[in-house]
């Protein structure tokens, strides 16, 4: 055998050994992903069901509006409305209307949240006060940490 068959040869063979060998690693899935990230969503732009865990310094534009009662601030990123409803509590919901995703604003003067869209009503809690929305808002945990808010699922 000349050298540039064998170079050939055991050039192949590693090669189909780490083709078989990757498509077997590749292959075996057991359901047990432990992948918390995208891909879940439930559509219509709405919150996707993904891990929300995030930080904000409350002390700093833009998150500064959460220092005063009646303040909020929304979370672009995670379609996430803050609200620092009274002295001592600052809540977390989804912006996205439950109805037909529209964005929610914050009514201080009511204490609640309002869609404009088709005027549902939604309590602090989350929970529908008028209709035609019949479900909650997804509201989150908050927890405030000298100036540093976490807000999580
Ligand atoms: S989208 Fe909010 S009430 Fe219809």
């Amino acid at each position: 055998m000349e050298r540039k068959d064998f170079i050939e040869q055991v050039g192949l063979s590693g090669a189909a050994i780490l083709i078989f060998g990757c498509m077997q690693s590749c292959s075996k899935s057991d359901g047990t992903s432990t992948n918390t990230g995208g891909g879940t969503g439930t559509g219509g732009g709405g919150n996707n069901t993904s891990t929300v865990d995030f930080s904000i310094d409350i002390s700093k534009s833009p998150f500064d509006a959460l220092k005063n009662i009646g303040g909020f601030y929304v979370d672009p990123a995670t379609n996430i409305i803050i609200v620092k409803t009274t002295a001592s509590e600052i809540i977390a919901v989804s912006s996205i209307c439950t109805h037909q995703q529209a964005s929610i604003t914050y009514q201080a003067n009511n204490n609640r949240f309002y869609c404009a869209a088709h005027g549902s009503v939604f309590a602090t809690t989350g929970a529908v006060t008028t209709g035609p929305a019949t479900t909650a808002l997804k509201k989150y945990q908050t927890s405030l940490t000298g100036t540093v808010l976490r807000v999580f699922a």
